[in-house]
């Protein structure tokens, strides 16, 4: 049986202060939870106190990016084993908005996900196809693309670690969510694609769903074959609507 987990990804948003206000909000309505992961993607500047705050608790805190080299002359860049040396669990890799602003490409993802399992990390990698993409009938070669790429030099006796994230860019931050139908079909493709690296190891990956996903949505979501979790962005940032949503596993 897998682990359902639902990460909340704060993207860029805060203050160490604010870090310590929402996990101490976050923290007592976790405590009877023992059905689901939970884990919470927070800014680098943040992580040392999210990591302090959460140690003990069943609260996880991943990074949002990384860079795949473990040191080296990469001005501004932080590295999978800085990471763990602050007792990071793990990192969100690919998420649309890398790729899209910051020009995250597949062949950088390729070299990521191995550096970030290799320093102990858990990985989230993102995919997920953007309207366009939908419209003309080329979602299922746009993911195949992502994940073939994202896992190809991923050891096929790890691939079942690594959890991935479909996440349609139309549903990102526009209450536009995917249809049940659509989520479904997209979370079996994508189990299917790492089953045609490994049938085993595919039972074990976690697949996830992000866009727009909300209390009032999230029990049917979590509900479907292939969904073993959540990456939810903004209700994330709200510890009542964050709160609701692992309670809806
Ligand atoms: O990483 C999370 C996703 O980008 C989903 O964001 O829940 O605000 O649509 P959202």
């Amino acid at each position: 049986m897998r682990t359902p987990l639902i990460a909340g990804n704060w993207k860029m948003h805060g203050t160490v202060a604010e870090t310590d206000e929402r996990i101490a909000a976050l923290l007592p309505r976790l405590s009877t939870v023992d059905h689901a992961d939970v884990a919470i993607c927070v800014p680098f500047t943040a992580l040392q106190a999210a990591v302090d705050s959460t140690r003990g608790s069943q609260l996880g805190v991943f990074a949002q990016n990384m860079h795949h080299e473990p040191q080296g002359a990469f001005t501004g860049e932080v590295s999978a084993p800085m990471l763990a040396e602050l007792e990071v669990g793990g990192v969100v890799l690919g998420h649309s908005e890398r790729r899209t602003y910051f020009g995250e490409t597949d062949r950088a993802l390729q070299l990521k996900v191995p550096a970030a399992l290799e320093a102990g990390l858990q990985v989230i990698l993102c995919v997920g196809e953007t309207e366009e993409e939908r419209e003309k009938g080329d979602t299922e070669r746009r993911l195949r693309h992502q994940v073939q790429e994202g896992l190809e030099k991923v050891p096929s006796d790890r691939l079942g670690d690594v959890i991935l994230a479909y996440e349609p860019v139309w549903a990102i931050g526009t209450g536009h969510v995917a249809t049940l139908e659509q989520a479904q079909d997209a979370l079996a493709f994508v189990r299917a694609l790492v089953a045609d690296r490994d049938k085993e190891q595919s039972k074990r990956s976690r697949i996830l769903y992000g866009g727009s996903m909300k209390p009032d949505n999230a029990a049917d979501l979590l509900a479907l074959p292939d969904c073993d979790g959540g990456l939810i962005g903004g209700a994330s940032l709200d510890v009542s609507q964050f709160t609701a949503i692992v309670e809806a596993v």
